[in-house]
């Protein structure tokens, strides 16, 4: 009797344990190089068959060159998630590039599931972020080369290239598979659209404003 409820509470214990956690769990093994040939859906990606798992599965080549930035925001993001560098599923850690044009953006947006630390390589960056309600503080600087800044996790920020020449930054953001969600596309470019009624009463705009801002995103 004694026993059961000894294994009930630890069960407990660990089921919450895994609710208080928010970042990805710790590896159970040496690695779990991403096997992208399997049907099977988990939280991450099945394991290849580590007798087969070779140098190119942790390596990935290019960073050093810079992406295009012949776009309307001015800026690119080469991402080495798991998506690019199998061997990074289950290690909770990836990196982005980022090239800006002359005061080109990376605009407003979120990481779900990553902290972001960033430095600048080339050029000055104008950066920022905003804490989670009711404060919404505006926490901004302006970056030059050498410089580092964080943006913590799930907040919404930005960087503005604020040079005359093209800037360039590494981060390193704290989960294999970050994800990003642009506001401006997540809030007016949603397939299908969200009611244009609901965003003029949110954003406290005429529907045609909404409307305007739905057809470009
Ligand atoms: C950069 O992107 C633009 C717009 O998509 C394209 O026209 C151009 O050819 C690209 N440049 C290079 C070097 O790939
Ligand atoms: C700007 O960049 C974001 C993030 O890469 C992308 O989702 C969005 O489509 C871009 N917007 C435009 C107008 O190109």
């Amino acid at each position: 009797m004694a026993k059961h409820i000894i294994l009930l509470m630890s069960l407990v214990a660990l089921s919450f344990g895994f609710l208080a956690s928010a970042f990805e769990p710790s590896p159970l093994q040496d690695f779990c190089v991403a096997d992208p040939a399997s049907s099977a859906r988990l939280n991450g990606h099945v394991c290849k068959n580590p007798a087969s798992v070779g140098a190119n599965d942790f390596s990935f080549s290019g960073l050093h060159l810079p992406g295009n930035t012949s776009n309307p925001n001015g800026s690119r993001v080469t991402p080495v998630s798991v998506a690019q560098l199998p061997g990074l599923n289950t290690l909770g850690i990836s990196m982005v590039r980022i090239d800006y044009a002359p005061w080109g953006i990376n605009p407003p947006h979120t990481h779900p599931r990553a902290t972001e630390i960033l430095t600048v390589i080339e050029g000055s960056l104008e950066v920022g972020f905003v804490t989670s309600n009711p404060d919404n503080k505006f926490i901004t600087k302006i970056l030059q080369k050498g410089d580092v800044f964080v943006f913590p996790m799930g907040l919404v920020h930005f960087q503005r290239n604020v040079g005359t020449k093209n800037a360039v930054a590494i981060a390193g953001l704290s989960s294999q598979n970050p994800g990003v969600i642009t506001i401006a596309n997540a809030v007016f470019g949603s397939k299908p659209d969200v009611n244009a009624d609901i965003l003029a009463k949110a954003f406290q705009v005429d529907k045609s404003v909404v409307d305007q801002l739905q057809t470009k995103f």
